[in-house]
């Protein structure tokens, strides 16, 4: 099934002739996780979805998008000032990592007691370095947290993360892809030591609409139909890479051989996790401090998601499954 799917995939963007932009989407433009959903526009929308630089603060603000991505941290943050939020399936879950330097006599997570830890406060990355040193009894305080940026390409700039492990300003960083590896990449080999635990913490990477917008039928049908189209390239990341690869490193500027070594990372399987509400209900605790508001129940948080659109997109890739028989015709009208 999927090697068929993805022969088909050049073809798909032939046979796709939409009249005009379909749909506007929000996301950071530099994420790898995002990059499913301009696959999916390139694919099957001929490229004439709309690609705005954000993520769910801009869906609840400007009713021109229909869709953002983004992880559940915003969506919390964001949910908690505008309640027509919907997460409406996910697009990658991402068991973020933690790198320490051995050579700050670090080699299990309780040393970094009293360390200078490098993530960014308020964010996912936040959320994460916070719960992984509260497995072992560490909470805010007995270490230092440094903010830093991102890299995505060595040799990393100044005031970038894997800069500041190799020159010694900070012991240790926690933070999303590839810019953690690029930290485990700018230390000599072994003189690392890297913590991950999906347990504890992994990046929920959501898609998101809102109640208007999904009550709206002709936009909903639209939302579904991108919705069915996104699930296909989903498989394609997750069973086949190779094929997106070299498409993922043009999008967000990763070179291939670091893209293959953080792909194992990143699991692209979809759906609605299970625990979603359990970790929105969780994790609403963090943001609520950060963010200097009282935490909403776990039932209010409950509320933000939304399986219905991902039932009726599952609904219409069966059909079209079961009318196609793999020649791809039928993906036209979409
Ligand atoms: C894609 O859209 C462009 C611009 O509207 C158009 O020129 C081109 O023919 C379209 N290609 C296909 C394959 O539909
Ligand atoms: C990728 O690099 C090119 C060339 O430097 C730049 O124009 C583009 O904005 C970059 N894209 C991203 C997502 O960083
Ligand atoms: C929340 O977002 C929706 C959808 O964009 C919008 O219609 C509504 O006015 C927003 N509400 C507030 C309080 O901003
Ligand atoms: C809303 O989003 C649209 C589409 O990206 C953009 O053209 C417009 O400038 C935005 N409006 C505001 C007020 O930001
Ligand atoms: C939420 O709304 C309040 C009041 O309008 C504003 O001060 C705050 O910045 C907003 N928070 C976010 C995360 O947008
Ligand atoms: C994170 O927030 C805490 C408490 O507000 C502060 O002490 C710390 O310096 C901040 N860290 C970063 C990386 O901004
Ligand atoms: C980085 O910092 C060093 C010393 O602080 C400085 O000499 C150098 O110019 C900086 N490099 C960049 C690219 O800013
Ligand atoms: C929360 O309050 C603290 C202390 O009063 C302040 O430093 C911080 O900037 C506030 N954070 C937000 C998101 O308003």
């Amino acid at each position: 099934m999927m090697a068929r799917l993805s022969f088909l995939l050049p073809l798909l963007g032939l046979l796709t002739v939409p009249a005009a932009a379909v749909l506007t989407i929000s996301a950071a433009l530099n994420v790898i996780e995002y990059v499913p959903l301009l696959t999916t526009s390139e694919d099957y929308y001929n490229s004439s979805a709309i690609f705005v630089n954000g993520g769910v603060a801009p869906l609840v603000r400007n009713s021109s998008i229909d869709l953002g991505a983004n992880a559940e941290t915003q969506a919390l943050r964001n949910y908690a000032n505008n309640t027509s939020l919907r997460i409406i399936w996910n697009i990658a879950e991402v068991p973020y990592r933690l790198v320490a330097n051995r050579a700050a006599g670090i080699s299990s997570l309780s040393d970094l007691k009293g360390k200078r830890v490098g993530t960014i406060n308020g964010t996912s990355a936040g959320y994460f370095v916070e719960q992984l040193l509260k497995t072992v009894g560490l909470e805010y305080g007995d270490y230092q947290t440094i903010a830093g940026n991102i890299c995505h390409e060595a040799p990393c700039g100044n005031r970038t993360f894997p800069d500041m492990l190799a020159r010694g300003e900070v012991d240790a960083f926690g933070i999303w892809e590839p810019t953690l590896q690029l930290g485990i990449d700018a230390l000599p080999a072994g003189q690392t030591v890297v913590f991950q635990d999906r347990k504890v913490y992994r990046e929920i990477y959501n898609l998101h609409s809102t109640k208007e917008k999904l009550a709206d039928k002709k936009k909903r049908k639209e939302i579904v139909v991108f919705l069915k189209n996104l699930i296909k390239a989903q498989r394609v990341f997750e069973e086949e890479p190779e094929k997106v690869y070299a498409r993922v490193s043009a999008a967000v500027n990763v070179s291939v051989p670091l893209l293959e070594k953080v792909w194992r990372v990143h699991d692209w399987s979809g759906g609605i996790p299970e625990d979603l509400v359990d970790v929105l209900g969780e994790e609403e605790k963090y943001i609520a401090r950060v963010d200097n508001r009282t935490a909403s129940s776990r039932e209010h948080v409950a509320k933000m998601v939304d399986g219905s659109v991902l039932v009726e997109a599952l609904a219409l890739l069966k059909k079209e499954e079961r009318r196609g028989e793999g020649h791809g015709k039928e993906h036209g009208r979409d």
